[in-house]
């Protein structure tokens, strides 16, 4: 009896050894710099590698869309740090969207998504985009009918989720996997977070001045270490907005034009600029910022003339462009596994 006893808690221990070490064999640590603030990662969605690697696939299945003809990556590409290049994104049946796509880059410290920051995770965020008849055009359930019938992703959502795939698992490996996008390899981090002295030249430094002036206050918006400090702003784009912005969620008057401050990480590979893609290059950005905008009742007290000279507004550009991280635009673990 006693024998017996110990028989099968050996035999429990084992088990649960097992299950462990498969656990650790897959934990995935999302390789986050010591210089950024430590990321909150969901307890029901912790990093494993086949979670990624399931989220991976996802990202770049045509058979999310109905024409079959579109995958996230065809408005977030790679080597675009995950822009498209349109002023506003085409969806699944050419119809135009109304927002220009944002880059995807450290997505771990987001607190919020869309421009007017109506999304509360990353998980729920991927709905969107699958089932706005502008892009993707899929209801969940369709979705889910195409994968379940290819037997690499129901191997593989066992294998992440321990579950057949549904929607559950396919928010989840997408955010997954969308979490590796850690942009922090620009000649600014290793200048300011690294003290390689000799990173920047005398133009960029310069430019670096007028950006963390009183006067210009880039900063106070775009500040470090992402660039962005997640608020919503006026800054004057149009007197009148065609896209109310943040009004679309609060229905006030307050909020119209009010976008979330984007990250001005790698902006030099994600033109054009603002939510409607408006701007075709920095140089406009920075003669908009020149100039002081248009008139708007909620626009922000900060954006006014600047008159800067045209050295100066080279010294700016200059600066914006050490934010470019070229090891992230050519990431090969971004990229698509074969099918
Ligand atoms: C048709 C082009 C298109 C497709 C396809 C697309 N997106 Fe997007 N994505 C956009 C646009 C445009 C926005 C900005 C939307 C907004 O602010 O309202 C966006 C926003 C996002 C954001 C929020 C970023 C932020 O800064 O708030 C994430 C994350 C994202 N997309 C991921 C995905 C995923 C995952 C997929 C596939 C399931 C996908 N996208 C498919 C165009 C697209
Ligand atoms: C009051 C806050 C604020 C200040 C100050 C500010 N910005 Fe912005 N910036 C924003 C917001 C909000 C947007 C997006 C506006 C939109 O799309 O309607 C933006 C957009 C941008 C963009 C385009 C980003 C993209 O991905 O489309 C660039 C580039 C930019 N700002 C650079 C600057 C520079 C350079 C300065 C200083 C001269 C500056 N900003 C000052 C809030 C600010």
């Amino acid at each position: 009896m006693r024998v017996s006893i110990f028989l099968i808690s050996i035999i429990i221990v084992l088990i649960a050894c097992q299950e462990q070490s498969v656990m650790e064999d897959q934990a995935y640590k999302y390789r986050t710099p010591s210089f950024f603030p430590k990321p909150t990662i969901p307890q029901d969605n912790q990093a494993t590698t086949a979670r990624i690697e399931l989220g991976r696939r996802l990202f770049f299945e045509k058979k999310l869309s109905r024409t079959e003809s579109m995958s996230c990556a065809t408005c977030h590409v790679p080597s675009m740090a995950f822009t498209d290049g349109k002023a506003r994104s085409t969806g699944a049946h050419g119809k135009l969207g109304k927002r220009n796509a944002p880059t995807l880059a450290n997505l771990l410290w987001m607190p919020y998504f869309m421009a007017e920051g109506g999304v509360p995770t990353l998980e729920l965020q991927a709905l969107a985009p699958l089932q706005d008849s502008i892009e993707m055009d899929m209801s969940m359930r369709d979705a889910i009918h195409r994968l379940e019938k290819i037997e690499k992703y129901q191997n593989l959502s066992q294998t992440a989720y321990n579950r057949p795939i549904d929607s559950y698992v396919i928010i989840r490996a997408l955010a997954a996997y969308q979490r590796t996008f850690i942009s922090a390899d620009s000649r600014f981090d290793k200048w300011y977070y690294q003290q390689e002295t000799k990173a920047f030249t005398a133009e960029e430094e310069l430019g670096k001045k007028i950006f963390f002036s009183e006067k210009a206050a880039c900063m106070k918006c775009h500040s470090i270490p992402q660039f962005t400090d997640y608020q919503f702003y006026n800054i004057g784009l149009y007197e009148n907005y065609a896209d109310a912005g943040k009004e679309l969620v609060t229905y006030k008057k307050s909020d119209n034009g009010k976008f979330k401050t984007p990250t001005l990480r790698n902006i030099e590979l994600t033109p054009p600029y603002m939510h409607d893609g408006s701007m075709r290059t920095l140089e406009e950005v920075i003669e908009f910022y020149n100039t002081g905008g248009k008139n708007h009742p909620n626009k922000d007290f900060r954006i006014q003339p600047m008159n800067w000279t045209k050295e100066e507004k080279g010294y700016l550009l200059a600066f914006l462009k050490t934010l470019t991280d070229w090891n992230f635009v050519q990431n090969h673990t971004f990229l698509p596994l074969e099918q």
